[in-house]
C-alpha cells in the first residue's frame, strides 16, 4: 500500500489547502497518511509569512536528503506560498537538488498531472502560475479537523499592507459563489460535522469582485441558517470593513461563535499609517465599542506586529495600551520579518533585532495578563465547549468553547464531536479545566 505524508506551514488556510493535497494524492493511489520514513511521497506545504517559516522548512528539507538516497522511488514535493515567491523555486533546486516537484499556490489543481508526469520520466519538475482565475478547483479533500470543517469564501487578498507578501503569493482576492459555499456547507453538515469555520483573508470584503453575488454578513447569516446542530466561525477580518451589519447578524445566529477575530497590527496611528492599514485607532476601538452594544463584553483576539520600521518606545507603547483599551482575549504577537519585494522591506529605520526581541516580551506580558485575567471569569460558571480530541498526556478529553478557550475533562466515554457544558473549577492560561454536567 502507498502512503503519503504532508508537511504543513503556515495559516489555516495552508491547513485546509493540505487538505487538498491530501485528496489529490489519494486519486494518485496514495492511500493513506505514513509516517515520513515510511512514505511513499513526501509534500512540503510552505509558508514565506516571516522569515522563521522559511528557515523552518529549509532546515526540514535538508534532512530528507538521506531518505530520499535509502529510497530511489521516493517522491520529494514542494509547494505552497514559498514556492510561489518569486525567485524562490531556482533556490530550491538549487539547495536542494534531490527534490522532484516544486509546485505553486495557483496550480493545486495540477498536482496530479505533475505526479503522473514525474513517475514517466526521472527529472524533475517546476510548475508554477503566476495567478488563478477560478475558485472552485474541484477536488474533494481529505479532512482531518473533524468536528470543524474548513471552508474556503475567498481567496487571494488585494490590501498590500506594507510587510506583507500574502498578496503577491497568493494573487488577487477572488469569492467563490454564495450558492457553492452553502452547497459545501449542507453538505458537511449532512456529514456529521460540528463546526464550520469560513476561510478568506479578509472575509468582511467578501463579494468585493461581484462574483460571491451577496455581501459578507448575508452569506454568514445564510450559512448560520442551515439546518442542523452546529457553530460558525470565520477570519479573518480587516478592520477597515468591519461593518455594524456584521454585528448585527452575529448577535441574531446562536450558531455564531461569539469572538471576533480583528488584527489590529499595532496601536500608534502613524505605524499604522506606514502598515498601509487604512483605519486609525479611534476608528477600530469604536468598532470593538460598536460590536460590544450588539453583543456585550464580546470577546475579540487580534494579531500584533513589533519592530516595525521606525517603531519608537512611544509607538511601541501605543500598542500596549492598545492591548488593555481593547482588552483583547488573546493575541498573536510577531516580530517585524522584511519580506523580499514588499514596500516595508525597503524603508528607512529598521529596527534592530534586539529591541524588537525586547518588545513583544513586554507585549507577551500583557497579553498574558489579559488572558489569565479572562480565563480566569469562567472559573465557578459553567460553559460549553466542542469536543475535538483527546490530550494523551493529560489522560483528558479537549475542546473549544465560542471565545476559543480551552476546556478539558475526565470521561469514561469518547466525547469526540459533542458539544459538552463543562463546570470550571479552575484555569490556567487559556485553558480551562472542569466537570462535564451535560
Ligand atoms: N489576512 C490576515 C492575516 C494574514 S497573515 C489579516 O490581514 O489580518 C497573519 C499575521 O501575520 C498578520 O496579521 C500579521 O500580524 C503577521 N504578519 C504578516 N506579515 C508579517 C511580517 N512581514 N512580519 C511579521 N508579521 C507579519
Ligand atoms: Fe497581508 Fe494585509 Fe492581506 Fe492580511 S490584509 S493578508 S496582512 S496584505
Ligand atoms: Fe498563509 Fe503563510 Fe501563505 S500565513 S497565506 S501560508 S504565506
Amino acid at each position: 500500500m502507498m502512503t503519503y505524508h504532508i508537511v504543513t506551514y503556515g495559516c489555516q488556510m495552508n491547513v485546509h489547502e493540505s487538505e487538498k493535497i491530501a485528496g489529490i494524492l489519494k486519486t494518485k493511489g496514495y492511500e493513506r497518511e505514513g509516517t515520513l520514513e515510511e512514505a511513499d511521497i513526501i509534500v512540503f506545504n510552505t509558508c514565506c509569512i516571516r522569515e522563521n517559516a522559511e528557515n523552518h522548512a529549509f532546515g526540514n528539507l535538508g534532512a530528507l536528503k538521506k531518505l530520499k538516497r535509502e529510497k530511489k522511488d521516493l517522491i520529494i514535493a514542494v509547494g505552497g506560498c514559498m514556492a510561489q515567491e518569486a525567485g524562490k523555486a531556482e533556490i530550491l533546486r538549487k539547495k536542494f537538488p534531490f527534490v522532484d516537484l516544486v509546485f505553486g499556490t495557483h496550480n493545486l489543481s495540477e498536482l496530479g498531472d505533475l505526479i503522473d508526469r514525474r513517475r514517466a520520466r526521472r527529472k524533475a519538475i517546476v510548475s508554477l502560475k503566476e495567478e488563478r482565475a477560478e475558485t472552485e478547483d474541484g477536488i474533494e479533500p481529505v479532512r482531518t479537523s473533524y468536528p470543524n470543517a474548513w471552508v474556503n469564501i475567498t481567496y487571494g487578498c488585494n490590501n498590500f499592507c506594507s510587510y506583507c507578501i500574502v498578496p503577491y503569493v497568493r494573487g488577487r482576492e477572488r469569492s467563490r459563489r454564495a450558492e457553492d459555499v452553502l452547497g459545501e456547507v449542507r453538505s458537511l453538515i449532512g456529514q456529521g460535522f460540528r463546526e464550520i469555520t469560513l476561510l478568506g483573508q479578509n472575509v468582511n470584503s467578501y463579494n468585493s469582485d461581484g462574483q460571491g453575488g451577496m455581501s459578507f454578513p448575508e452569506l454568514l447569516d445564510a450559512v448560520a441558517s442551515v439546518e442542523g446542530q452546529f457553530r460558525v466561525r470565520f477570519m479573518t477580518s480587516h478592520p477597515k470593513d468591519f461593518s455594524e451589519e456584521l454585528a448585527r447578524v452575529m448577535k441574531k445566529h446562536d450558531k455564531i461563535c461569539k469572538l471576533l477575530h480583528l488584527p489590529a497590527q499595532s496601536g500608534s496611528n502613524r505605524i499604522l499609517e506606514l502598515m498601509n492599514r487604512r483605519y486609525t485607532r479611534e476608528k477600530y476601538l469604536s468598532e470593538i465599542e460598536l460590536l460590544r452594544s450588539y453583543i456585550p463584553g464580546c470577546p475579540v483576539t487580534t494579531d500584533l506586529i513589533v519592530g516595525f520600521p521606525t517603531e519608537t518606545e512611544e509607538d511601541f507603547e501605543e500598542t500596549l495600551s492598545l492591548v488593555r483599551e481593547a482588552g483583547f482575549a488573546s493575541a498573536f504577537t510577531f516580530v517585524y520579518s522584511p519580506r523580499t519585494g514588499t514596500k516595508a522591506a525597503g524603508m528607512e529605520g529598521q529596527i534592530p533585532e534586539e529591541v524588537s526581541k525586547a518588545r513583544i516580551m513586554r507585549l507577551v506580558e500583557q497579553v498574558n495578563e489579559n488572558t489569565r485575567a479572562l480565563s480566569a471569569t469562567f472559573v465557578g460558571k459553567t460553559t460549553e465547549i466542542l469536543c475535538e480530541d483527546f490530550d494523551e498526556k493529560k489522560g483528558l478529553y479537549l475542546g473549544r468553547n465560542e471565545a476559543g478557550r480551552m476546556g478539558y475533562f475526565a470521561s469514561e466515554q469518547n466525547r469526540i464531536g459533542e458539544f459538552v457544558t463543562l463546570k470550571v473549577e479552575r484555569a490556567n492560561g487559556v485553558s480551562l479545566f472542569g466537570e462535564p454536567v451535560s
